[in-house]
């Protein structure tokens, strides 16, 4: 089985697996102007926060490849106008502004636009390669968490395809799976999008991790029949204080793990935490196309003119969250200062 490839560089260009079309199609689109690439992570082509990240450090690159001016002040007015135009394309997943920032980091450091160049394509590939480093750091930490013959329930989709790397909680199901646990997975569908059903289901099957899909508002049910063992999510951006966005339905389910007396882990590499945010309060929420939740791919299943609400993330107070799962370690209480230790 080879590995899932959602986002890779190609000399100049950005080859980005087109997730929309998955599991139907496995389509790869070959991107060579930055604001393709904007295009792709504002339709979720490309998704999941550390997914993101790595897709925007190449947009950055790909911008700069085609600035075409050799002094330097002006190369930077247009770099600015390239990453401005990249940050506005998701606002929750602080992982593409981690990303965007270590590639300001190597811009300013930079001559001239020549050896700018160069530097950022080798930043943005080496974003890429940490990524997929700390993917499999954290899963290996995370599995020691899942016991044999536990069932995990996971939210949305936060495997390879996600992170471009690993995985982080698919990470670590696949690595306690590996390790030859026996662990059996329920992956929600993930309305509205269906990123459960359509890529996690895709991810799981491939692997041969057996799992069974269930529909978002079935996992109340199953806790309350004793069918679930642990709850494992990702994160999109995670406040100083251990609060955590993630996928809408997520606090749903961290609520009923707690009624339960379930954990409830939190899977991320340390780029998804955002040090400025004292708490999840200020974590800015992405809203999406009402289109989103009156029909699937163009199918349209709510009557005409309805008012719609559809909040792609939502906020787990930390009070909700067992432990934290990073690359550098585990946390399960003073997520604060544990946090702030790690980093
Ligand atoms: O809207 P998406 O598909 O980008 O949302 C993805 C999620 O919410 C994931 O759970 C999160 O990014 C963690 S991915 C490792």
């Amino acid at each position: 089985m080879t590995d899932l490839k959602p986002v890779e560089w190609r000399s100049d260009r950005l080859i980005i697996l087109d997730q929309t079309r998955l599991p139907g199609e496995e389509v790869y689109l070959e991107i060579t102007d930055y604001r393709e690439a904007v295009e792709a992570i504002q339709r979720l082509a490309v998704r999941g926060a550390p997914a993101i990240g790595v897709a925007a450090a190449y947009a950055v690159a790909l911008g700069a490849l085609s600035i075409k001016t050799t002094v330097k002040a002006e190369f930077v007015v247009k770099l600015q106008k390239v990453i401005q135009a990249i940050s506005q394309s998701r606002p929750t997943a602080r992982n593409l502004f981690w990303a965007i920032e270590c590639m300001e980091e190597i811009a300013a450091l930079g001559k001239d636009p020549g050896s700018i160049k160069t530097a950022l394509v080798e930043q943005a590939v080496k974003i890429h390669h940490d990524q997929v480093q700390s993917d499999k750091q954290l899963s290996l930490l995370g599995a020691a968490l899942l016991n044999e013959g536990n069932t995990v329930l996971t939210h949305c989709n936060t495997g390879a395809l996600a992170t471009a790397g690993y995985g982080t909680a698919l990470g670590v199901i696949k690595q306690a799976f590996a390790e030859g646990k026996k662990i059996r997975v329920i992956a929600t569908e993930t309305r509205p999008l269906l990123q459960g059903a359509r890529l996690t289901a895709f991810e799981l099957k491939r692997m041969g991790i057996p799992f069974t899909l269930i529909t978002d508002s079935m996992a109340g049910s199953l806790m309350r029949r004793g069918l679930i063992d642990v709850v494992m999510v990702g994160a999109d951006r995670i406040a100083r204080n251990g609060d955590t966005a993630n996928k809408i339905g997520t606090y749903s389910l961290a609520a009923l793990a707690k009624e339960h007396a379930l954990p409830f882990y939190v899977a991320a590499p340390m780029s998804t935490i955002d040090f400025s945010l004292a708490s999840g309060e200020g974590i800015v929420i992405e809203e999406r196309s009402p289109d989103e939740v009156t029909g699937f791919q163009g199918l349209r299943v709510a009557p005409e003119g309805v008012q719609v609400y559809n909040p792609a993330f939502d906020v787990t107070p930390y009070q909700y969250i067992t432990a934290i799962v990073t690359e550098k370690g585990v946390i399960r209480s003073q997520f604060e200062k544990e946090l702030l230790k790690l980093a």
